[in-house]
């Protein structure tokens, strides 16, 4: 199960018109890079958990994306992180363990090798960790030398921690699914794990690859240039890139459709999602483009995110820092400050 409810309120405003699931990572919908990652560790269904802005989802997701099979469970009201799972009980393994998964993480965590590790030990939930530089940010975890989860605390700063927290990818055996209320708003962190670390029934699988949480704007940014980084230091120069007239600047991507007009220039630390069309003498650096949108001739953008089916008129300057929603309309030769925020 994939968590995908509530309301990305710190993604705001590419939020309001994208449901997190559909935010390109280097040009490719979360949901899918998900999907592909869960696919790599034998999974061959996913439930996506759903609230807000389902609609969307199910129309660009459909019955299966990444190879995988695709099950919507729509929550009237928000349940929190475990009652989607109670809700979903009759998608879910039976007798089998499950993984549930918060919808905003990319990473390359050893899906399999964590499902031997849950099946080989008398848990309940198994938990991915993570090491982080801030973890008052997350949920902290200390475990014992058996790597038996002996404190787990959300984001309240009850115990010092060393830095460890939750990876947001849990596998959970059909039992704990009895212990979550029927109906209402249940919190896997908050009141699940907290009875399981009690009765010494939650183990964890450290993970010493790459691991993001996209969830704020600011690390929706920075996984996407590492991401870009990593992917060009494993290719060479692209059939696509060749094909365009403007000037590419690596690390760049370029989505398929994208086009780039005579004398414009696109990077370093640029992703342009599909269909997006640069005009001539154009400059795009170090920003984040989404789908559909057109960037007229001259205009000049720099350390920005534009949103999907955004037309930015031509000669205009989108200042540094600057995040523009999906849909919005720039005028020619507008002047957008730095650090501007345009709403939706
Ligand atoms: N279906 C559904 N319904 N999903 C929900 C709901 C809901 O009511 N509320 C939240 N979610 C989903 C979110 O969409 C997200 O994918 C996931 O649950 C976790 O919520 P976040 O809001 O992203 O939580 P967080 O990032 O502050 O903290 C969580 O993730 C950290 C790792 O990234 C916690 O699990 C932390 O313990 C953890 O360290
Ligand atoms: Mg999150």
């Amino acid at each position: 199960m994939i968590l995908a409810g509530g309301f990305a309120t710190r993604l705001r405003p590419l939020s309001c018109s994208k449901p997190k699931l559909l935010f390109p990572i280097v040009g490719v919908p979360l949901v899918e890079s998900m999907a592909r990652w869960l696919g790599s560790g034998g999974v061959d269904q996913v439930v996506l958990a759903v609230n807000h802005l389902s609609d969307k989802l199910k129309i660009e997701v459909g019955q299966s994306i990444g190879g995988v099979r695709v099950v919507f469970s729509v929550e009237e009201a928000p349940l929190g992180t475990a009652g989607p799972i109670r809700l979903a009980s009759n998608l879910l393994g039976k007798d089998d363990p499950f993984f549930v998964i918060n919808g905003d993480i990319v990473s390359n965590i050893d899906l399999v090798g964590m499902l031997a590790l849950h099946k080989s030990s008398e848990a309940d939930a198994t938990i991915a960790l993570v090491s982080v530089p801030n973890p008052s940010q997350y949920g902290s975890v200390l475990t014992d030398s058996d790597g038996i989860v002996s404190k787990f605390d959300e984001k309240s700063g009850s115990f010092s921690s060393p830095g460890l927290v939750n990876a947001g990818v849990y596998v959970l055996s059909p039992r704990v699914m009895s212990s979550i209320p029927i109906g209402k708003s249940v919190s896997l962190e908050r009141e699940v794990f907290p009875r399981l670390v009690e009765n010494g029934k939650m183990q964890s699988w450290m993970h010493h690859g790459f691991w993001y949480d996209i969830g704020r704007v600011s690390e929706y940014v920075r996984t996407n240039k590492e991401l870009l980084e990593r992917q060009e230091a494993g290719s060479g120069e692209s059939e696509r890139d060749r094909q365009k007239v403007g000037h590419i600047v690596r690390p760049a991507y370029l989505g398929s459709k994208s086009r780039l007009g005579v004398g414009s220039e696109v990077g370093p630390f640029t992703i342009l999602s599909d269909n997006v069309t640069v005009g001539d003498s154009a400059t795009v650096q170090n920003s984040i483009v989404f789908e559909e949108t057109t960037i007229g001739e001259k205009a000049t953008i720099e350390d920005a995110v534009i949103g999907e089916r955004v037309v930015i008129g031509r000669g205009s300057k989108i200042g540094r820092g600057s995040i523009i929603a999906g849909q919005s309309s720039i005028p020619a030769r507008s002047v957008v400050p730095p650090d501007s925020v345009i709403l939706c």
